[in-house]
């Protein structure tokens, strides 16, 4: 069989290194992208301790910039022929409003526009395999949030909270809305679950402690909450399964609002309208 290569983002921590190492033991050549390289270096030495599989490649890259995002899919299509699986999951939240050197703020900057770009630039590359697959990494934090496209920079206002929700909300409305116009590679979304991470290392004190409190409580291991990724990255049960939300390995409804193909729409092009301005 010939080798399948991965491209996992947010590979040096939490949920995207869990998921490569399991996707490592599964015989992947695996592309792990990153913004720190002495992470990326750790990461590397983890995986190849932990299954012995040695076909590992680091980038490294900061995602909350769209011209950097687009200069990483030039290196990837520079590296391979193709590209079996994209995995989006490099993500987060800011505690303070952060306007990127684009003129981005940089939570939606990060969580969305570089699912956008990344998937969009490598869209062709992972056209040439037979079973391309792209996986993007949600949140139910979405549930209860809406669009507000007068405030996608915190123009108006800005909470840490809402423009996280508002950014996961956009991760599925991007999928469904790829999903629909082409169908050479499937494109699915999840929830990996309240899971124990770093996701909230870089928040302010009360926020961290009452979500470390709560994970060491309540949350889902880092090895379960990489699951889905991993199922939906390389099982053959959901191979031409497209445009579903999932949780535990199970497709699930995402929230009223999610479902708005008009939204969909406007997403796309708030998107595609950044990506032609920046790039
Ligand atoms: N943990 C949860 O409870 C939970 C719940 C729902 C959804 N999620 C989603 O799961 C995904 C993974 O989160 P996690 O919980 O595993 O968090 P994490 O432990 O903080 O890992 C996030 C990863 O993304 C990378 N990253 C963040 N910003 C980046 C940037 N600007 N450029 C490049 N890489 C960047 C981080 O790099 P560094 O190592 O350099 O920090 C890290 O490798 C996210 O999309 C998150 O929204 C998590």
């Amino acid at each position: 069989m010939q080798q399948k290569n991965i491209i996992i983002t947010g590979a040096t921590d939490g949920i995207g290194l869990a998921a490569a190492k399991e996707v490592s033991k599964k015989g992947y050549h695996i592309g792990l992208v990153g913004r720190n390289p002495e992470k990326g270096k750790k990461a590397i030495e983890t995986i190849i301790s932990y299954s012995g599989n040695e076909n590992l490649d680091f980038f490294e890259c900061d995602l909350s910039l769209v011209k950097n995002v687009k200069s990483l899919s030039e290196q990837i299509k520079q590296k391979y022929n193709k590209v079996d699986v994209l995995l989006n999951n490099a993500g987060g939240a800011n505690k303070k409003k952060i306007i990127t050197s684009e003129g981005l703020e940089k939570t939606f900057a990060t969580n969305q526009m570089n699912y956008f770009v990344l998937s969009t630039e490598l869209l062709n590359i992972i056209s040439e395999s037979n079973d391309g697959r792209i996986v993007n990494v949600a949140s139910n934090a979405h549930i209860g949030a809406e669009v507000d496209y007068g405030n996608i920079n915190s123009e108006k206002s800005f909470s840490a909270w809402t423009s996280y929700c508002v950014s996961k909300l956009m991760n599925i409305m991007f999928t469904y809305q790829l999903s629909l116009m082409q169908d050479k590679v499937s494109i699915n979304v999840l929830h990996p679950g309240f899971v124990d991470t770093n996701i909230a290392g870089n928040e302010g004190n009360l926020i961290k402690y009452i979500v470390k409190f709560g994970a060491k409580m309540f949350a889902r291991t880092v090895d379960n909450g990489a699951d889905s990724s991993i199922y939906l990255s390389t099982s053959d049960e959901v191979k031409g399964v497209s445009g579903k939300y999932f949780f535990k390995c199970r497709e699930i409804k995402s929230s009223r609002a999610s479902y708005s193909q008009e939204d969909w729409k406007k997403v796309w092009e708030l998107c595609d309208n950044y990506k032609n301005k920046l790039i």
